[in-house]
């Protein structure tokens, strides 16, 4: 019978939602050994913002805690979330940094890659895609999640089965906000697996309180693996809990085989530092509730309190509910785009200036103009045309894949770094953040020369040099 599989994001996805990224290496690395004797189908441990925040706040090599993890995961696969030509980035990035990202990433120890672009665009996932397969890695291909008019079952059926031609070893239903409801995953399971033959993973948040009914009816319907995370960090914008999603599947045909006992050892190791989190205020209870504005304006919390901020800088609160109502417009404007990052902040700040401005478009951000322009890739549907004049004027649209307007860049960097390169890996790190990885490097040359560690300010970004 159909065992589900469990893939644990306590090291990524959970810390990520929870504390904003912020557990260091020491955190982890007591319990690594006895979560890789629990028989998990893989941890998600790497990318997303862990390989960013690890640089920037935390003054650790990404690298580094990779190849931590490697060393203690002998039986389990190691996971990393990848945002296709964004790489870890904002940005779009050459193919040869794509390349070398994900060969450096597997030969340091990542075994599936999940992969996605924020617009669905598959032409920003196809370098990644090659590059996988290329080295030997397994290719999982997620859709954001989304809803609108663009998004019936059809739409992702047809999606699942373009992923399906271009590679994809397995699918992953992505819903980062929280917005998938267990009768609508269920017929969506069901339409995916008419489709393709491809294993389909869920992935969602707790945001709106959905998230375990959502995976128990994806799971009815034919889901094979779901992401939950070791209770301490598990529900509110993070994940279902593990214990509690394994316990409720016991004894049945999904059965996980997974022993409770054990993963309540590794949520009890997790429980104390849990506390300190709460204790110092980096651990929100604000984010652990259900946020029943998702529910209500179907935008992903971390929109909303952006939209809210950005209204009380402005002191107009009280024009919320205006910009509630524009946001659909904005996005039917721009193409119904999936409200995930970077186009969840782009529509939420062009619907506030709209509001705030009192006339459409009178101002457009930089970041409204790339997305017009094509810059991020196509969108979905048609973007209105009288708006794409009046941001564009008379510049046109780019229609080909963004990263073929970039050239390869790897040469560059490599000279840029030489002073400071310790390992190949170092010019990936610049590749994607030059500012934040020169700072790191500059600060790792201190640690070497003597400086002691405990003078380094990780609030303050500062360090004695
Ligand atoms: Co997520």
């Amino acid at each position: 019978m159909a065992k589900v599989k469990i893939t644990e994001t306590v090291l990524r996805d959970a810390h990520q939602s929870l504390i904003a990224t912020r557990m260091p290496r020491e955190e982890m690395e007591p319990i690594l050994d006895d979560m890789d004797k629990i028989g998990y189908h893989a941890v998600e441990c790497w990318g997303g913002a862990t390989f960013d925040a690890a640089l920037r706040f935390l003054k650790e090599d990404p690298w580094d805690r990779l190849r931590m993890f490697k060393k203690h995961f002998k039986n389990t696969k190691l996971q990393m979330l990848f945002r296709g030509q964004n790489i870890l980035g904002y940005n779009h990035y050459a193919d040869d940094t794509v390349e070398y990202f994900v060969k450096k990433s597997i030969s340091n120890g990542i075994d599936i890659i999940r992969v996605f672009d924020c617009l669905n665009d598959i032409r920003n996932l196809k370098t990644t895609i090659d590059a996988t397969k290329k080295e030997g890695g397994h290719i999982q291909i997620a859709f954001s999640y989304t809803l609108g008019e663009a998004y019936t079952l059809e739409y992702w059926a047809s999606l699942a089965k373009e992923l399906e031609n271009m590679g994809a070893d397995s699918l992953c239903i992505k819903d980062m906000a929280g917005l998938l409801l267990p009768y609508e995953t269920e017929k969506l399971v069901k339409k995916l697996k008419e489709s393709t033959k491809l294993p389909i993973e869920l992935h969602t948040h707790y945001t709106s309180g959905m998230a375990s009914m959502s995976y128990l009816k994806g799971i009815e319907a034919g889901a094979e693996i779901i992401d939950t995370a070791a209770s301490p960090f598990a529900l509110g914008t993070s994940q279902p809990a593990t214990e509690v999603m394994v316990k409720a599947l016991e004894k049945t045909e999904y059965d996980t085989g997974l022993n409770v006992d054990k993963l309540i050892e590794v949520a009890n190791y997790f429980l104390p530092y849990r506390e300190e989190c709460i204790k110092s205020g980096l651990l929100s209870t604000k984010v652990l509730g259900v946020n029943v504005n998702t529910l209500k304006y179907q935008v992903p919390g971390g929109m909303l309190s952006n939209l809210v901020k950005q209204l009380s800088d402005a002191g107009k609160e009280n024009l919320l509910q205006e910009v509630l109502e524009e946001v659909p417009r904005v996005r039917k404007d721009f193409g119904e785009p999936p409200l995930v990052t970077p186009s969840s902040q782009i529509v939420g700040t062009q619907a506030v200036l709209n509001v705030l401005m009192g006339e459409r478009y009178k101002m457009v951000p930089k970041e409204s103009y790339k997305l017009v322009h094509g810059d991020f890739g196509t969108s979905v549907k048609p973007m209105n045309k009288d708006i794409v004049k009046k941001i564009l004027k008379d510049e046109k649209q780019v229609t080909d894949r963004p990263a073929d307007h970039i050239a390869p860049e790897l040469k560059k960097y490599e000279k840029e770094i030489e002073n400071y390169k310790e390992q190949d890996e170092d010019v990936l790190t610049y590749a994607l953040f030059p500012k934040v990885a020169t700072e790191y490097f500059e600060y790792r040359k201190a640690q070497k020369s003597g400086i002691d560690s405990k003078e380094y300010n990780k609030e303050n970004k500062s360090y004695p040099i």
